[in-house]
């Protein structure tokens, strides 16, 4: 039997089915509720329960301590409904979202391709067209394993049923080890999404620049894809980290770009360059970028995929040279490799 899920401060109404958790019940319906790891373990979708009574699922102790569940919160993403329920969510209001309801799609692989050494590019055609933001994700349901894994989207919105992920080989991983091994041409695949709220704020109209390291490339590429196709005019700067030239995927098409657009300027920065031939910057995004723009970010807006390291060295360079906080976006979903 269906119930009630009410979201307090928005006053969205929702139904929620018998087992279904409330944060699915909210995205499937359009309504954001603030999640990144989905499986009860990270806590960003605690909520408080105002009034009914909710199961809380297999929320872990970690996410959810004892005092908070005696004071009725609980972890939208494991919560399941037992009658209506009223919860309170801490939601911040995102002009730029377009709160996409999630859904189920199957597809078939249709390519795939090692885009370097560690990154496998797979093309999934889906049976009917994935509507999503630049910059979002989706799960990709692996046979034989429970959770499925998030991978950003590499396409851009206009490639219509066709979408592309780079999976990054994580060795100890269980997963990206299966799927690079196992995964061909011809196999039939679920997705689920669009997730996350990582994408171009348009309406700040600010110049913008994207920090990509390893597979990290993924947002990016949608995103400044789909800004110039858009037409957008402002300055758009990649800086890609990588630690040499076989590491580094998609520079011809950037450098392409580069030319085709006045407004779009690509930066390779490799960490361990060997080769005496290559003429580009050396070192790191963060070093690079402070070069570049003189340490004065100001005035801009700064998009981060990639490894936590690089992240954090660019969000502190970013930092001190004056770019504050509500500038800096991240990519904020975890997932198992
Ligand atoms: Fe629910 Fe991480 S604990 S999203």
């Amino acid at each position: 039997m269906a119930c009630k899920l009410e979201i307090e401060p928005t006053g969205d109404i929702v139904e929620v089915q018998e087992g279904q958790t409330l944060l699915d019940a909210a995205l499937r319906q359009g309504v954001y509720l603030p999640h990144a790891c989905n499986h009860g373990l990270c806590g960003t979708c605690k909520v408080e329960v105002l009034e009914g009574e909710v199961d809380l699922g297999d929320a872990s102790y970690f996410a959810l301590m004892e005092s908070e569940r005696e004071d009725g919160y609980c972890l939208a993403c494991t919560a399941t409904v037992v009658d209506d329920v009223v919860i309170e969510a801490d939601i911040d209001v995102d002009v730029d979202a377009r709160n996409i309801p999630i859904k189920d799609i199957w597809g078939t692989v249709i390519k795939r391709e090692m885009l370097t050494p560690r990154i496998l590019g797979l093309w999934i055609e889906l049976d009917e067209e994935l509507d999503f933001q630049a910059g979002q994700y989706i799960n990709y349901h692996v046979p034989g394993f429970d959770e499925p894994r998030a991978f950003s989207l590499a396409n851009q919105p206009s490639t219509g049923k066709i979408i592309e992920l780079n999976i990054g080989l994580i060795p100890d991983g269980e997963a990206t080890p299966w799927i690079h091994q196992n995964v061909k041409v011809g196999d039939r695949r679920k997705i689920t999404g669009p997730f996350g709220r990582f994408f171009v704020k348009r309406s700040a109209n600010k110049p913008m620049i994207f920090f990509a390291g390893g597979s990290g490339l993924s947002s990016p590429k949608s995103m400044i894809l789909d800004e110039l196709e858009n037409g957008c005019t402002l300055p758009i700067t990649l800086f890609h980290g990588a630690r040499n030239e076989e590491e580094l995927y998609y520079a011809d098409m950037f450098r392409d770009l580069e030319k085709k657009y006045d407004n779009f300027k690509y930066i390779p920065v490799l960490s361990n360059n060997e080769n005496p031939a290559w003429s580009g910057e050396v070192g790191f995004t963060n070093d690079v970028a402070k070069k570049l723009y003189n340490n004065q970010f100001a005035g801009n807006k700064a998009y981060l995929c990639g490894p936590p390291m690089m992240s954090e060295a660019c969000i502190t360079a970013l930092m001190q040279g004056r770019l504050f906080e509500k500038d800096i976006h991240t990519e904020k979903f975890f997932s198992k490799a």
